[in-house]
């Protein structure tokens, strides 16, 4: 039997709703973006955790940009997926963005990490909707950058001292 993807609300209970999600006044095709993100997942290079991550943004002008994690041999120096996805963007004069999509290998699905929200949260509104699959692609987390990113740094905030 085929499952159907569900969608978790935000401080709801999942879903099966076939409707497009209404976020920020406007429909989006999470369910491309899923796939999209899916797909590029496939690309991730990732020989020393083995955790594929593949995301993907909707820019404001319909365009949807991929990036998967580039690891290194010096860890540190690894590019999580969302970044490599934004920076694919905005080299390709994107600026704004209308919705993010994150799969990972994971059972359950995995949200941005902390530096990739406050990167993003550079181009991309708080209410912007993130949609966050697991490895089997039946479980479907969505949030907000700004529930991901609550009092996040700007550099208007700076003090005087
Ligand atoms: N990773 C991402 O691509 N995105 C995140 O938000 C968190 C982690 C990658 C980095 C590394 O290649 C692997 O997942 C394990 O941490």
């Amino acid at each position: 039997m085929k499952r159907r993807q569900q969608i978790a609300p935000r401080g709801g209970a999942p879903t099966n709703s076939k409707k497009p999600v209404k976020i920020c006044g406007s429909a989006t095709p999470w369910r491309e973006l899923l796939a999209a993100a899916r797909a590029a997942a496939s690309n991730a290079y990732c020989p020393y955790s083995r955790f594929a991550v593949g995301a993907a943004l909707l820019a404001n002008d319909g365009r949807i940009f991929a990036g998967v994690n580039v690891e290194n041999a010096s860890y540190g120096l690894t590019v999580c997926a969302e970044r490599a996805a934004l920076f694919a963007a905005v080299s390709a004069g994107a600026r704004r963005f209308r919705a993010l999509a994150v799969v990972a290998g994971a059972r359950i699905p995995a949200t941005p990490c902390g530096a990739c929200r406050q990167v993003l949260a550079e181009f991309c509104d708080a209410c912007m909707p993130v949609f966050c699959g697991a490895r089997t692609g039946a479980k479907v987390k969505r949030t907000t950058l700004g529930a991901l990113l609550p009092q996040g740094f700007r550099l208007s905030c700076r003090g005087s001292g």
